[in-house]
């Protein structure tokens, strides 16, 4: 296939300016690949809410089922977070649009580029010779989706709630997904739970461990979560696959993202049975640089390159626009968050890094 159509979302707050750079290197793929992404752009989150009145107007959830795959900015901010909270861009249009189109899996890849090893927040000693964790979370059950929650009562005893539960399926059709990856990579999956308090993740453990059986080439462990954290700094390079439940997942990506260098680094790609996906950046609208040209359009980037792997069949795409970031950074490119004021950087714009990238591609 040659052709493709793309729903590009680019939301909130840095959502549009690093989308802007995304469209640029699918551009610079077309050309080089001959290839052709139609693309068509749909409001989401808070721009949605101000100009169609919700978050996840119907039609932008036609255009999507219409669509290849999504690219996804980022959703949310200040001026829509007193809203009531099912209304909010995060719970109005991203966790919607996970469920609408069964995004059970999420890869989070969390790689350290050679030449980006000081930017990481850990000693370089911990950080020497990189590493490579694949996050794998489950997107679409756990404390996010099941019900009951709510606020209910009144005055001192309103109560809020939420559910932490998992079916055996979900737990088990996500734990096939990292012991394929993990069989495919350094054949190590830690799964992550809290085992020793919570009855969900006593059922995660113990299907984990059934699935273990049809892949007896990965070495499973689990690790509670607590610990997960603290290890993920001392010594990230015991980790290769590292499988979570939804919240644990969101909380520890984060993390791994910043030992990497930055949050605006992280890509992700949300996927559901067969080739769909939504291709979203780890990171958030990041309200605090948004419109400024200072954002990292990295992440965004790195995304697209998942789309085109997972979703359109073009690994030789991905690898070009992957290597032509590494070259960027080796070459010392950076942006504010990345930018260590180190012989050889130079500190660079949103939208000069998405030229950069573009340059490397039509080099290569
Ligand atoms: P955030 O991820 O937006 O920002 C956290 C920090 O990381 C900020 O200092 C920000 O400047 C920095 N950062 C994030 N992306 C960056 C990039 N590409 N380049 C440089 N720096 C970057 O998290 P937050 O501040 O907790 O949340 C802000 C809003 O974003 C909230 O409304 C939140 O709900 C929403 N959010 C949306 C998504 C999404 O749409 N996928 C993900 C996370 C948070
Ligand atoms: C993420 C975000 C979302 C999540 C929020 C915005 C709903 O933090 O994609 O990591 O918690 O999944
Ligand atoms: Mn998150």
């Amino acid at each position: 296939k040659k052709a493709f159509k793309l729903a590009v979302l680019p939301g909130d707050g840095i959502g549009p300016e690093i989308m802007a750079e995304a469209m640029k290197v699918l551009d610079a793929i077309e050309q080089k690949f001959g290839v052709r992404f139609e693309r068509n752009f749909a409001n989401v989150g808070g721009v949605a809410i101000d100009t169609d009145g919700k978050a996840l107007p119907d039609a932008t959830i036609a255009l999507c089922h219409a669509s290849d795959a999504i690219l996804f900015g980022s959703v949310g901010g200040p001026k829509w977070d007193l809203l009531p909270a099912e209304e909010r861009p995060e719970r109005g249009a991203l966790l919607p649009l996970r469920k609408i189109f069964g995004l059970f899996c999420n890869f989070r890849p969390a790689i350290v580029f050679p030449s980006l090893t000081s930017a990481s927040s850990l000693k370089e000693e911990i950080i020497a010779g990189g590493f490579d964790i694949l996050v794998v979370r489950e997107l679409t059950g756990d404390v996010y989706f099941a019900q009951p929650k709510g606020i209910e009562g009144e005055g001192s005893q309103r109560r809020g709630f939420d559910t932490m539960a998992y079916s055996a399926y979900e737990i088990e059709r996500i734990a096939r997904v990292a012991f394929e990856a993990a069989g495919k990579r350094g054949k190590k999956l830690v799964s992550i739970d809290k085992a020793n308090v919570l009855s969900s993740s006593v059922l995660w453990r113990e299907v984990v461990e059934q699935v273990a059986a049809d892949y007896p080439d990965v070495a499973l462990t689990h690790m509670y979560v607590d610990n997960a954290a603290m290890q993920l700094v001392k010594n990230p390079k015991q980790f290769d696959v590292v499988l979570c439940p939804n919240m644990f997942g969101d909380i520890l990506s984060d993390e791994a993202a910043m030992l990497t260098g930055s949050l605006g680094m992280l890509p992700s790609a949300s996927l559901a049975e067969g080739t769909f996906g939504m291709y979203e950046p780890a990171g958030g609208s990041a309200p605090d640089i948004a419109g400024k040209n200072v954002a990292n359009p990295v992440a965004q980037i790195l995304s697209a390159a998942m789309l085109l792997r997972y979703s359109c069949g073009l690994p030789e795409a991905a690898e070009c626009i992957e290597k032509a970031v590494e070259n960027c950074l080796a070459k010392g490119l950076r942006t504010q968050d990345i930018f260590q004021n180190a012989s050889g950087e130079q500190l660079v714009s949103t939208s000069a890094m998405g030229d950069a990238v573009v340059a490397e591609i039509n080099r290569a």
